[in-house]
C-alpha cells in the first residue's frame, strides 16, 4: 500500500474521531472522552502529514526543505501554543480563542495567494472552479482575519465594545458583498493580480467593519460567529491544497459554528441574520441614565444569617465569580449549607461569563455535583418559590430591563428572573455596570441588597461567619 493510501486512510479515521470528539464535548459526562477523541485525531492527522511530506520528500516531489519548514513549524507553533494554554486565565479565554480563529483566517489568505502564485498545472477545464476557489478562499479568510482582530480588541478591551455606526453601514455590507461577487466573476474570466489584491483588501475591511458594528451584548455570537467563519475558510482552504480532512474538519468547524451562534441568538432573543450580517437593522438606543433611587448593603454576617435560616437558596454566577476565581469558596459554601439541609442549586445563563459554557467549567473544576446546576430555562420559574438567590459577580444576565423596559439596548434578551426570590444578594466590587455597558435596576429593588467586595473574599467571608 503507498503511503497517499495509507494517509487517505489515516484521514477518515482522523475525521470519524473528530466527530466523536463533538459528540463527546456536548455531554458534561462525555466532555474528557471528546476531548480525548479530539486529541487523538489531531495526533493521527499530524503523524499521516508528516509521513506524507517525508515520502514526498524522499521520493516524490517535495523537497527537504518543505520537510524541514514542517517540523519546524510544528515544534515552534506547538510549543507557544502549549505556553498559552498553561498561562491563560480562564477570563482571557475568550479573546484568546478570537486570536486563534484569526490565524485560521490568515492562513486561508495566504493558502489563497499561494493557490494563484504557485499552483501545480491545473487540466483547462478546471482552471475556473480553481480561480473561484482561490478568490472564494482569500475573501473567506480575511473576513475571518479582521473580525476575530477586532473581536480580540473588543474582548480584551483594548477597543470600546459599543457598535460602531458608520452613517449607511447596511448599504455598505451589501455593497462589499455584491463587489465581491462582482470581482469574482471578473477573476474567473481573467486572472488579475490587482483583482486579488482588490479582494483581499475589500475582505479585510469588511470583516473589520461587520465586527465592530455589533454591540457589546452580541459580543458571544460574534466569537461564535467567527468560529465558523474560521471553519469554513479552513475547507476553502481545504479545497485549494486538495486535502480532504481539511474540508471535513473545517465544514465540522464551520457548522457547528454556525449552529452554535443560532442557538445563542436564540437564547438572546437576537435575529441571527442580523448578527451575522454585523448587527444589520439594530439601532443604538440611548441609554438613559435613569434614577433608580437608593441601594442596600448587607455585610458577610448579616449574609450568613440570612443563608442559615433560609430553605432554597439559588445561586447565578456570572463573570465576576470567574474574575475572581471564586468557584472553589463557592463550591465550600454550597457543601455548608447542603449538610444543613438547604436545598441550594445553580442557575447558569447560557451567555453568562465571556464563552459558551464558561460558569459550567467552572463548576465542574470546583467539583460542584452536575445535577443541581440548572439551565435557564430549567430553574427561571422556580426563583419566586426561593428564599434567597445569590448573584456572584454576574449582572447583564440577571438584568430586569431586559425584560420590562423596551429601550433598554439589552431589551428582550431572556434573563434570569432573580428579582422574584424573597431575597437577593449581589456580590460585585461597586456599583458599576456589566459588559453591555447597561445599569442594572435590580441593585436598587427593595427585596435586593449588595455585598461589596472581590466575591471570593466575600464567600470566605461568609463560609467563617456559618
Ligand atoms: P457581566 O454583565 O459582565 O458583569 C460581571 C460583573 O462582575 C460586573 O458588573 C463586575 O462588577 C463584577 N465583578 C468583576 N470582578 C469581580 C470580582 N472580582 N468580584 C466580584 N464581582 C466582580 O456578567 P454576566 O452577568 O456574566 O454577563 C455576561 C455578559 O458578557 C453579557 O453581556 C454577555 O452578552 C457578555 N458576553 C458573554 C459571552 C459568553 S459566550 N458567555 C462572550 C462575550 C460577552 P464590579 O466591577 O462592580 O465588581
Amino acid at each position: 500500500m503507498t503511503v497517499d493510501a495509507l494517509a487517505g486512510a489515516a484521514y477518515i479515521v482522523a475525521a470519524l474521531l473528530f466527530i466523536l470528539s463533538l459528540a463527546g464535548l456536548s455531554r458534561h459526562e462525555s466532555a474528557r472522552s471528546g476531548v480525548i477523541y479530539g486529541i487523538s485525531g489531531m495526533v493521527i492527522a499530524l503523524l499521516s502529514t508528516l509521513a506524507l511530506t517525508i515520502a514526498d520528500a524522499w521520493g516524490g516531489s517535495g523537497s527537504t526543505i518543505g520537510l524541514v519548514m514542517l517540523v519546524v513549524a510544528v515544534i515552534v507553533g506547538g510549543a507557544i501554543g502549549l505556553w498559552r494554554a498553561r498561562v491563560v486565565q480562564m477570563t482571557g479565554m475568550p479573546e484568546l480563542i478570537a486570536l486563534l480563529h484569526s490565524f485560521v483566517g490568515l492562513a486561508a489568505v495566504l493558502v489563497g495567494w499561494n493557490g494563484y502564485l504557485a499552483h501545480e498545472t491545473i487540466a483547462p477545464e478546471l482552471v475556473g472552479i480553481h480561480n473561484a476557489e482561490v478568490f472564494i478562499g482569500i475573501f473567506i479568510g480575511g473576513v475571518t482575519f479582521t473580525g476575530s482582530i477586532v473581536a480580540y480588541l473588543k474582548l480584551s478591551a483594548k477597543m470600546s465594545s459599543k457598535p460602531l455606526m458608520l452613517p449607511g453601514k447596511n448599504a455598505l455590507n451589501i455593497g462589499a458583498l455584491v463587489a465581491f461577487l462582482a470581482l469574482t466573476v471578473w477573476f474567473v474570466a481573467d486572472q488579475q493580480l490587482w483583482l486579488l489584491i482588490a479582494v483581499t483588501l475589500l475582505s479585510f475591511a469588511l470583516g473589520w467593519h461587520l465586527v465592530a458594528s455589533i454591540g457589546g451584548g452580541d459580543m458571544p455570537v460574534v466569537v461564535s460567529m467567527l468560529n465558523s467563519y474560521s471553519g469554513w475558510a479552513a475547507a476553502a482552504a481545504g479545497f485549494l491544497l486538495n486535502n480532504d480532512l481539511l474540508i471535513v474538519t473545517g465544514a465540522l468547524v464551520g457548522s457547528s459554528g454556525a449552529y452554535l451562534s443560532y442557538i445563542m441568538c436564540k437564547a438572546m432573543n437576537r435575529s441571527f441574520l442580523s448578527v451575522i450580517a454585523g448587527g444589520f437593522g439594530i439601532v443604538a438606543s440611548g441609554s438613559a441614565d435613569e434614577d433608580y433611587g437608593e441601594h442596600r448593603e448587607i455585610t458577610a454576617d448579616a449574609a450568613a444569617d440570612m443563608l442559615s435560616g433560609a430553605q432554597s437558596v439559588i445561586i447565578t454566577p456570572g463573570y465576576g465569580m470567574a474574575v475572581a476565581k471564586a468557584q472553589y469558596p463557592v463550591a465550600d459554601l454550597v457543601a455548608k449549607l447542603r449538610e444543613r439541609g438547604v436545598d441550594v442549586r445553580f442557575g447558569i445563563h447560557p451567555v453568562a461569563g465571556r464563552l459558551p459554557g464558561h460558569m459550567n467549567v467552572l463548576l465542574a473544576e470546583a467539583k460542584v455535583p452536575y445535577d443541581i446546576v440548572l439551565s435557564m430555562e430549567e430553574i427561571n420559574d422556580d426563583f419566586a418559590k426561593t428564599s434567597v438567590v445569590l448573584v456572584i459577580g454576574a449582572n447583564d444576565t440577571v438584568n430586569p430591563a431586559a425584560a420590562e423596559d423596551p429601550g433598554s439596548p439589552i431589551a428582550g434578551m431572556p434573563v434570569l428572573r432573580v428579582w422574584e426570590a424573597e431575597n437577593v444578594i449581589v456580590f460585585k466590587r461597586s456599583m458599576a455596570a456589566g459588559y453591555a455597558g447597561v445599569q442594572n435596576p435590580l441593585f436598587f429593588r427593595d427585596n435586593a441588597q449588595m455585598l461589596f467586595g472581590d466575591a471570593k473574599e466575600r464567600v470566605e467571608d461568609i463560609i467563617r461567619a456559618l
